[in-house]
Formats: structure tokens, sequence, C-alpha cells
């Protein structure tokens, strides 16, 4: 993942980049087709957003003045986990509104979404929410792991290639972006702490991938790269299968950091 070694010596002698040219041509600016002081996008639910990366994310977009829902099999758990995420960003200094409530509702209320429960539990969950969530753009976090006792984290193969595009299978007609895998929560919940790490993105629509680009680029210390397709998801899911072996060894959180780029 390292840059090519003479990288720094090539780019000194290029011609010099038109602004905005560094992009991959599929993907479209962010901005496209918006005003530069455009409010920020949502309100964003996250399906299953009572465990631990759905509060991390929760923080950083209400801190960063995007309205969250976190929706739960459990409406009442949802209010609850909301309530205490509003306390801690107004404790933080503020930000947008937390609300909680059942995932149907809160697919309901969302603008987009994030699916955020175990690859395990989406094939049963996902289907009584695609009506609401058809036609938004909806990220998939799931990583297909499971711990082995002497190897530890082991990738679960998905027939679908990836736990990205068995979502899209449960989802039809929902603009499904592959994203925050190797985001661990704990980072993201040290409100204390500055991020430095990248957000790997990959999806088939390059609007819905903008959309994600966008959200990410409100959190401050996160760089969105964008990773190809929907399909690459399976790389970005297994390469987290990575990073929590590291983990293990290391008694870290290990984040993704791409130079040269
Ligand atoms: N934790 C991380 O650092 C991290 C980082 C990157 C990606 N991810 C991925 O993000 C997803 C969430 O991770 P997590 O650590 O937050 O998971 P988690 O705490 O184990 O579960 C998140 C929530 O999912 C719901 N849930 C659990 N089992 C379910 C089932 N069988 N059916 C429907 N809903 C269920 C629960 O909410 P209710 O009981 O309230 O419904 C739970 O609070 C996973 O797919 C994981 O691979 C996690």
């Amino acid at each position: 993942m390292g840059a090519h070694s003479d990288g720094h010596r090539r780019q000194a002698v290029r011609a010099p980049r038109r602004q905005g040219a560094s992009r991959p041509a599929s993907l479209p600016p962010y901005t496209a087709g918006m005003a530069a002081d455009a409010p920020p996008p949502g309100p964003l639910a996250l399906i299953g957003g009572t465990g631990k990366l759905g509060p991390g994310l929760a923080l950083r977009w209400a801190r960063a003045g995007v309205p969250v829902v976190i929706g739960s099999r459990d409406a009442e758990r949802a209010a609850e986990r909301a309530a205490w995420l509003a306390g801690r960003v107004a404790e933080a200094g503020g930000g947008a509104e937390v609300r909680g409530m059942a995932n149907p509702d809160a697919a309901a209320a969302g603008a987009l979404a994030c699916v955020t429960v175990p690859h395990a539990g989406q094939a049963a969950l996902l289907p009584a929410l695609a009506r609401e969530l058809a036609g938004k753009v909806v990220m998939s976090t799931a990583v297909p792991v499971r711990f082995d006792p002497g190897a530890g984290p082991v990738a679960v193969e998905v027939p679908e290639g990836s736990a990205a595009q068995e979502l899209a299978a449960l989802l039809p007609g929902a603009r499904v972006v592959g994203a925050f895998h190797t985001v661990s929560s704990a980072h993201l919940d040290r409100l204390d702490r500055p991020l430095d790490e990248d957000v790997l993105l990959c999806g088939d629509d390059d609007l819905a991938k903008a959309e994600v680009r966008r959200l990410v680029e409100l959190i401050p210390g996160l760089r969105p790269v964008d990773c190809g397709r929907l399909a690459a998801s399976r790389l970005t899911e297994q390469l987290t299968v990575l990073l929590l072996g590291v983990n293990r060894l290391t008694r870290r959180s290990a984040g993704i950091r791409l130079t040269g780029i």
C-alpha cells in the first residue's frame, strides 16, 4: 500500500494538474448539483444503531450537523440510546438532533441510511425494510467474520461475493455503497481524539458514492477513497478481517491510510 519509492520525484516534473483532475473520472465531485453552502444531508438512519459502530458514527455525524435517527428492533432501546448520544453531543459542544425509533420507522425517516447490524443478522432483518429504503443511498458496513479459538478472526464466504452485494440483493432499488468497514468504533467513540484514517468506498452508483463521500468529508480526520465497484467490497471486508487479526496481536485498533494518492 506504500507509494512508489520515487513517486514524489516523478510528481515534481509532471505538468500541473487541472483542479480536481486527480479525482477518478468515474466519481463526480460531491458538490455536483449542490450549492457550496448546501446544508448537511440527512436525516441519516442508522439501522441497528444501538451497538458499537452505530453510536460512534452517530456521534461524529451529529457533531458535524447531520441529524441522526438510531434504529433498533426495540423502539425503547433506540430512544434510550438516542437520548444518551444526544447528551454526549451536547457535552462535546452541540450538533444536530439524535432521535431513536424502531428500525422500520428509522428507515422511513431517513433520507439515507447506514446498516450497522452484524452480517449474520441482515438477511432476516432487511427484507422488511426494503420498501422504506428503495431509492435511498444505503451504506453497508458489515464484515462477514467468525472468530476461531486458535486462528482468531477468519473471513466468512458470502454466496453473493460480499456482505454489501448480499445487502443490495436484499434491498432492491437501494443505492448501496460499501463504507466504513476498516474504521473502528473505538476510534469514532473518542470524541476527544482526532481521527486520521481513510474510508474505503465501493459502489456501482457514482452519485450515491458521491453522497457518501460528502458524508465522510463532513467528519474531520476521515478521507474517502473510491475503491471502485460494489464487488470490491469483498476486498474491503476481508481487509478488515486482516485488521482484526492485527488488533488481536497488538491489542490496539488499527485503521487504514493509503499513501501516494
Ligand atoms: N464495531 C466496529 O468497530 C465495526 C467497524 C467496522 C464495521 N463494523 C460492522 O458494523 C456492523 C455493526 O457492528 P457492531 O460492532 O456495532 O455490532 P453489534 O454491536 O454486535 O450490533 C449492532 C446492533 O445490531 C443489532 N443486531 C444484533 N444482532 C442482530 C440480528 N441478528 N438481527 C438484527 N439486528 C441485530 C442490535 O441492535 P438491536 O438489538 O437494538 O436491534 C445491535 O445493537 C457489523 O456488521 C460489523 O461487522 C463494525
